[in-house]
């Protein structure tokens, strides 16, 4: 595809665990140093292991994407290590509703739009000036096809993911000419712990998340992190502020 990344550092949150994990190692696999950061030290240091194993570089970095000193720390951290950043996956996001709205509590709405839209906007805001500082790089964020219609049952989880949305797209605009894109991938159902720890339990509920998707399977996260890594990638340069789609169809029908 021609990827020309090598040199390049990449920072992933959420890379403890599922699609930020995958797509921290695909990054290191092109030859990338990355830097991974999330809440869970012993994951994140797992996933750290796992690409130095493979003959990669990278490097943990605690930060709880909803404060502001966490997320300056962490691009301070990434800049004295690495020396610069390329590609920024904001990735970490929590779902933790199974009920319809009117059931919801504050503390849920507030924990999910924390991390899930705050935690987004404060790591662009302190991505964007080193960016800006070396002329240019790309970001992608993790949406979901819960932020492009309904997800009955998670509804402030999909209103958390049309506002990643709504950043994802007005960032693009307002740095088009900086050389910085801005991109969001939006993943249907993704086989991740999350998701076995919900349905191996009831194997129904995994017949009926696959059938959810034209492809009748649910999605792998390697499948994820290729797209992401086409996002960032100079084979899409001209590609801004676009919503891509990983779902087996499930958007199309
Ligand atoms: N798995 C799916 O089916 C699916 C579908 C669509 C979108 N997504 C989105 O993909 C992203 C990754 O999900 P996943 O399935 O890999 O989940 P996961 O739970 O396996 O991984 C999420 C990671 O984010 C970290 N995290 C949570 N809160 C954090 C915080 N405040 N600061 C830093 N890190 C934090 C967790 O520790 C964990 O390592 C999320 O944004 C999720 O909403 C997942």
């Amino acid at each position: 595809m021609g990827m020309s990344f090598s040199g390049r550092v990449a920072l992933v949150t959420g890379a403890a665990a599922g699609i930020g994990r995958a797509t921290a190692l695909a990054f290191a696999d092109e030859g990338l140093q990355v830097v991974v950061a999330d809440l869970d030290e012993t994951g994140g240091e797992a996933t750290v292991r796992a690409i130095r194993e493979n003959g990669g570089e990278a490097s943990f970095v605690r930060c709880d994407v909803t404060r502001d000193a966490d997320v300056a720390h962490l691009l301070a951290t990434t800049l004295d290590t690495y020396g610069r950043l390329d590609y920024a996956f904001n990735n970490a996001g929590i779902e933790i509703e199974r009920h319809k709205l009117a059931e919801g509590s504050e503390a849920e709405f507030d924990a999910i739009m924390g991390v899930n839209v705050k935690g987004v906007w404060l790591c662009m805001k302190h991505q964007i000036p080193a960016l800006l500082a070396q002329g240019g790089g790309a970001i992608v964020n993790t949406a979901s096809v819960a932020g492009l219609g309904a997800a009955p049952k998670m509804s402030i989880y999909s209103a958390s993911k049309h506002a990643v949305v709504g950043l994802t797209k007005s960032a693009a605009i307002e740095y088009a000419k900086k050389g910085i894109r801005v991109n969001a991938v939006c993943p249907a159902v993704i086989d991740t712990d999350m998701f076995r720890r919900a349905h191996e339990a009831d194997p129904r509920k995994a017949d009926f998340a696959a059938a959810m998707h034209p492809v009748g399977r649910i999605g792998k996260v390697e499948e994820i992190a290729a797209a992401v890594l086409y996002l960032c990638c100079d084979a899409a340069a001209f590609t801004t502020g676009h919503t891509l789609a990983v779902d087996g169809g499930a958007t199309a029908i």
